[in-house]
């Protein structure tokens, strides 16, 4: 290959041919392209998919993430800046749910260890976990995770066992809780659900990039958006542990009705919003006392 990845300024003929094509960062994009690219006919081809308006992200095979670099394949959801608001937000969660780190020299001295103990592995279920970069970035942020990741699509699966197997991750194929093994019932601490939610009538407004190169299974949410949403709240309360908390992202407008949704099924909800990255996240608490709330009918 001519040019190194490091190049300062990357050819201009590939540059020229992304700003035609409508890449505003052709520059940037060209040094991706040409970091990923193994030889210099695979280098040109990848100028041609991305010219041709397939995601950037689809054509290099990878996309960054809360700083881990993450496998996607074409046809599988790219993982949004956005939405690592929504792990910040179950990152503070899911550290408080392990405890502070114990140190182990507390206690009668029979009892004692000059070891400081670790906290308790914390059970996340990243559920359409598409690649699984929520999950992945949860687990690289907390100390000790058990995680878990489910998808209804198989690209979404084979993608995601790539990303979460660093953390010892398992991931299951098929429709919302339907994979899962019973023994997470009652077990789970945070559980991150990055549902689909656009509303049916505003897929055709998105941009191609989503509209053309990610499934529709991954961006319909329904007439209002908030179908999936629906079932997942419906059954949260079977499967989180007490004080467990069910997470998800809406647009600002769905938030009130996703607030009613996941108080309905018992849970205590609370909104954070982040206007630096336009995003809002729901999240619904099982209270840490008295009985589970009701299942769904
Ligand atoms: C908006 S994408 C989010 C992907 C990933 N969590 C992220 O944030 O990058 C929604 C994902 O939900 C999955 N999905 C849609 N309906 C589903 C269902 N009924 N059961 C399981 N997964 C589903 C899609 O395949 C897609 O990967």
């Amino acid at each position: 290959m001519s040019a190194s990845p490091t190049s300062a300024s990357p050819p201009g003929p590939i540059v020229t041919r992304l700003r035609d094509a409508g890449c505003v960062f052709a520059e940037d994009e060209a040094r991706l392209l040409i970091s990923a690219a193994r030889t210099p006919a695979g280098l040109a081809a990848m100028v041609e998919q991305r010219a041709a308006g397939h995601p950037l992200e689809h054509v290099i095979g990878w996309a960054e993430f809360c700083g881990l670099r993450l496998a996607v394949e074409p046809g599988v959801f790219i993982p949004r800046r956005r939405t690592e608001f929504l792990v910040r937000q179950a990152t503070a969660l899911a550290r408080r749910a392990a405890g502070p780190a114990r140190t182990g020299n507390a206690g009668p001295a029979r009892n004692r260890d000059a070891s400081p103990a670790r906290p308790r592995a914390v059970v996340v279920l990243d559920l359409c976990c598409g690649s699984g970069a929520v999950g992945a970035a949860l687990a690289a942020a907390v100390d000790r995770v058990e995680l878990h990741a489910a998808d209804i699509d198989p690209a979404a699966v084979r993608c995601a066992q790539r990303n979460v197997a660093p953390a010892g991750g398992q991931v299951y194929q098929g429709d919302l809780y339907a994979p899962l093994p019973g023994r997470l019932r009652g077990r789970i601490d945070i559980l991150a659900a990055n549902v689909p939610y656009v509303p049916t009538g505003a897929v055709g407004l998105l941009p191609p990039e989503a509209r053309v190169h990610e499934p529709r299974v991954a961006l319909d949410g329904g007439v209002d958006g908030l179908d999936v949403l629906r079932r997942v709240a419906a059954a949260a309360p079977q499967w989180l542990a007490p004080g467990g908390h069910l997470l998800f992202e809406t647009s600002e407008d769905q938030a009130p009705q996703a607030v009613e949704t996941v108080a309905h099924r018992g849970l205590v909800p609370r909104v954070a919003r982040s206007s630096a990255l336009n995003t809002t996240v729901v999240i619904g608490t099982r209270p840490s006392r008295g009985p589970r709330p009701p299942a769904a009918p």
